[in-house]
């Protein structure tokens, strides 16, 4: 099968189109047939070493398809089913090896390349929101990147449950996007200070909450757009990493919390997992997520991929078609 691999971390062009051999499933994996990838802003740290591989690695994180074989114990798929998965390295194929227990089925009104754009930022959107600052109706959240994949859902996700959305973004495409999808106040960061303007549309008081993916070029301003007792949710580090805070900052700006929190603490389970993929593509289903698919490339240009993300160039989501 063709496969990307990365036998040493660095830029794009170490994703290198390769032949491998066809992987067959040890007790308890699942071969899936892939359909559509799903492109993640963290296969760039794995491509880069922030996040760490065993070398050579094939990169991708997330992918539809139909389940090729099954492994010895496996009980909830079975060969010919349509499935969906997020947070197994390895997507970047044309067959990749899953742990069983990461599938989910995939509804009939959900098509692959639907489900591979929606099932990890989905499913991170809904933690996000649903658990680790569980919003209400009525509160307001400053959201990084609000045009980004996590972002249009973010916002979308967040306007279910009545939440008032202030959202960052760096052009006006990404500003028309962001509102389409439902943001109440657009800041265009690249150009204005977002905390004078978060201060200015809050009318001083700062916001509940802020989901900040972006990392190294927001995260001290962020801390600075909460309201006391305010949560700043650092999920990512597009702009490179955050660097060593002093813990007496989250008490001299409001008895302040921070956490930093991932994909696979809040998909530990098999209940967890199924609750979130499951609303997710039930909203699929439904047409109440609405999914913003900007480009497909072909698995071989992974690399122009990756280029495009790192340039800012995406909005909503990127997929990769084996
Ligand atoms: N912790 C988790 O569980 C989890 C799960 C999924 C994703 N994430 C994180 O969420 C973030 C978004 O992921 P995504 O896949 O949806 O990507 P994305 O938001 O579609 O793309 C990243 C966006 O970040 C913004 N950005 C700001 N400064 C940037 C810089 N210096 N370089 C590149 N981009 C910059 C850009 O939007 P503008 O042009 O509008 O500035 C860019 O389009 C990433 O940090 C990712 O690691 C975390």
């Amino acid at each position: 099968m063709k496969a990307i691999r990365v036998h040493e971390t660095g830029g794009p062009e170490k994703l290198l189109y390769e032949d491998v051999p066809l992987p067959s499933p040890a007790p308890g994996q699942a071969l899936v047939k892939i359909h559509s990838i799903g492109l993640n802003f963290i296969d760039v740290y794995f491509r880069t070493g922030l996040y760490k591989s065993t070398l050579p690695f094939t990169p991708g994180m997330e992918a539809a398809g139909t389940v090729e074989s099954i492994g010895e114990g496996v009980a909830v798929v079975n060969p010919g089913d349509r499935v969906a998965y997020a947070g197994a390295i390895g997507a970047y194929a044309g067959y990749s090896l899953v742990n069983a227990s990461q599938l989910v089925a995939l509804p009939d009104e959900v098509d692959f390349a639907s489900a591979a754009a929606v099932m990890l930022q989905g499913i991170t959107a809904h933690y996000l929101t649903h658990s680790t600052f569980p919003l209400r109706k009525g509160e307001t959240l400053l959201l990084h990147a609000a045009a980004g994949g996590v972002g249009l859902l973010l916002i979308q996700v967040a306007k279910r449950i009545g939440a008032k959305v202030i959202g960052t973004v760096s052009t006006e495409e990404k500003a028309a996007l962001a509102r389409d999808a439902g943001a109440d106040h657009i800041i265009f960061y690249a150009r204005d200070d977002f905390e004078q303007e978060v201060k200015r549309i809050t009318a001083g008081t700062g916001v509940d909450v802020v989901y900040d993916s972006v990392g190294r070029t927001t995260f001290e301003k962020s801390l600075n757009c909460l309201k006391r007792r305010g949560m700043l949710v650092l999920f990512g580090q597009s702009s490179g990493s955050v660097p060593p805070i002093d813990p007496g900052i989250l008490n001299a700006k409001g008895s302040l919390y921070l956490t930093r929190p991932g994909l696979a603490h809040y998909t530990a389970t098999r209940e967890e997992l199924l609750w979130r993929a499951g609303d997710i593509l039930k909203w699929v289903s439904e047409k109440s997520l609405k999914l913003h698919i900007d480009k497909t490339y072909p698995l071989k240009d992974a690399a122009r991929a990756h280029q495009a993300l790192e340039e800012r160039k995406t909005a909503g989501k990127v997929l990769l078609q084996p």
